[in-house]
């Protein structure tokens, strides 16, 4: 193939992939970052394929045309709130792929090769050592994201792993002693087993890096991974040479690390306190010192509503997971009948993974411009009349402010107790992902409407409507 036209196809893909990124960070923008960088994907798959040249393109077409089926029947498949999953196993897919091309590397050039050399003397040694990496990052990457989709899924419960940091150090050391070993030796039977179990040590690290990690804190992990994933497939760019597959496997990689420092600063805490595990899940708060909780029912909820001036609510992540998206937003359209200004007031990490909040609330269509984010909304909170906080619990627990010794102790929050009324609708007292209590619920402004956010939104709404129709 014409090298001028391989670097300038290379260059319109990096283009893409650059420009489809800066666009994803609005949400305006992000349906046509994601298709330029899909885009950007696809031409720089069949220009690698073309460009390596001797692959029957019988082969790239087939290839093709199973992956792309794979991807979109496991996305049409799946649920908004199963997105962090289909994030881990897509990460999964990508480390599994650059450790498949740097082990067909060391296959081509060890076993399949008639001349007795190492892979080492045949390839050098950057391509040596970055396939080594290569398989060690994508291993690992492969099955910590399983062991992540899994433990989201509640397949996998938290494990414990005595002296865990010992195993992680042996099986990561064992890991590059034996792709050492690989690709010194010229004996083909030693290549093969030393690459066999290579991968056995890397898939090791992988779960062993997983398995204590509290289920909660997984889009943390899956971040991480993600970032793996693409630090794996520059690896590989290096091994293989591809300028391409380095510049897009940093691309990716900067961008998971970014991402992940940015969920622990939102969340204040360090990333190596997430990766020793044992946070919120499980831990169960003790609800019984509640001393003061006020409940009542949509109807009177309603009553209040329909006479204020300002009302803003805030989704956590009860509302995603009683899909409750829609039913917020007929609320929101029945107040709106009503003369009454809505927000949707958006915490960084409400939920469980990075825009959680407005992806879900994207699939009820609600426009853009009802979204604020806290920093734009925390001044307005003393002059709103009611906040309805839907699911959202860590995210709006005065304790972060006021308790130096709770986990979430300087977490920014939704100061929502400043509002002159507060309803607070969830099924219990039972804590959120934090597992700590919730002072709020105890304020003389809080009001509690115990139930499925679905259920208790889709009877506000009928209430409001009606007060519309009188
Ligand atoms: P949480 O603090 O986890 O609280 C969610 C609340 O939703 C629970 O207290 C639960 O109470 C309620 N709920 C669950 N299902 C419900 C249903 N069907 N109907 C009504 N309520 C329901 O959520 P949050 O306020 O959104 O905060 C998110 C937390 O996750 C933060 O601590 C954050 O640090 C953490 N986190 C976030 C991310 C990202 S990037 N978003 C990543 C990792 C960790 P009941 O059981 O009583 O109903």
């Amino acid at each position: 193939m014409n090298p001028d036209l391989v670097a300038v196809t290379a260059l319109v893909s990096i283009a893409l992939f650059v420009v489809g990124l800066k666009r994803l960070a609005r949400i305006r923008t992000a349906r046509s970052g994601n298709a330029l960088m899909a885009g950007g994907m696809l031409l720089a798959v069949v220009l690698t394929l073309v460009e390596q040249g001797g692959i029957d393109w019988r082969w790239i077409v087939g290839g093709l045309g199973v992956g792309a089926a794979v991807g979109v029947v496991v996305v049409v498949r799946a649920q908004a709130t199963q997105m962090p999953e289909i994030v881990a196993r897509f990460n999964g897919y990508g480390g599994a792929a650059s450790a498949l091309v740097a082990l067909s590397l060391f296959w081509a050039a060890v076993v399949e090769s008639s001349s007795a050399t190492s892979a080492l003397d045949a390839l050098g040694p950057v391509a040596a050592l970055t396939g080594v990496l290569s398989v060690v990052i994508g291993v690992t990457t492969l099955s910590g994201s399983v062991l992540a989709e899994l433990k989201l899924r509640g397949t996998v419960g938290d494990g414990r792993i005595p002296v865990r940091s010992l195993v992680m150090g042996a099986a990561l050391v064992g890991a590059l002693a034996l792709g050492v070993l690989s690709v010194t030796t010229s004996d083909v039977l030693t290549a093969e087993l030393g690459l066999a179990g290579l991968v056995v040590a890397s898939l090791l690290v992988g779960v062993v890096l997983v398995v204590p990690i509290g289920g909660a804190d997984m889009p943390v992990v899956i971040s991480l991974l993600n970032s793996f994933s693409g630090l794996a497939a520059a690896a590989a760019g290096f091994a293989l040479a591809d300028p391409l597959l380095i510049i897009v496997g940093t691309i990716v990689g900067a961008a998971g690390l970014i991402l992940t420092q940015i969920m622990c600063v939102a969340m204040n805490r360090s990333l190596l306190n997430v990766m020793i595990g044992g946070f919120g899940g499980d831990v169960a708060a003790d609800t019984s010192d509640y001393v003061s909780i006020t409940s009542s029912d949509a109807e009177e909820a309603a009553m209040v509503m329909e006479i204020a001036e300002r009302v803003v609510i805030v989704p956590g992540y009860g509302l995603a997971q009683a899909r409750a998206q829609t039913a917020a937003y007929d609320v929101a359209k029945a107040l709106q009948a009503l003369d009454i200004d809505v927000r949707f007031a958006i915490h960084p990490v409400a939920g469980r993974m990075p825009g959680h909040m407005n992806v879900v609330l994207a699939e009820a269509e609600v426009p853009y411009e009802l979204l604020y984010e806290m920093d734009q909304i925390n001044q307005d909170l003393p002059q709103t009349d009611v906040v309805v906080v839907v699911g959202a619990n860590d995210v709006v627990n005065p304790a972060a402010n006021t308790q130096p010794s709770s986990p979430i102790a300087g977490m920014p929050i939704l100061d929502v107790a400043t509002a002159r009324r507060v309803f607070v609708i969830k099924r219990s007292l039972s804590p959120g992902y934090a597992g700590i209590k919730n002072e709020l619920f105890d304020l003389p402004n809080t009001t509690m409407l115990f139930g499925d956010a679905k259920e208790v939104l889709d009877q506000l709404a009928v209430e409001l409507q009606q007060v519309a129709k009188r």
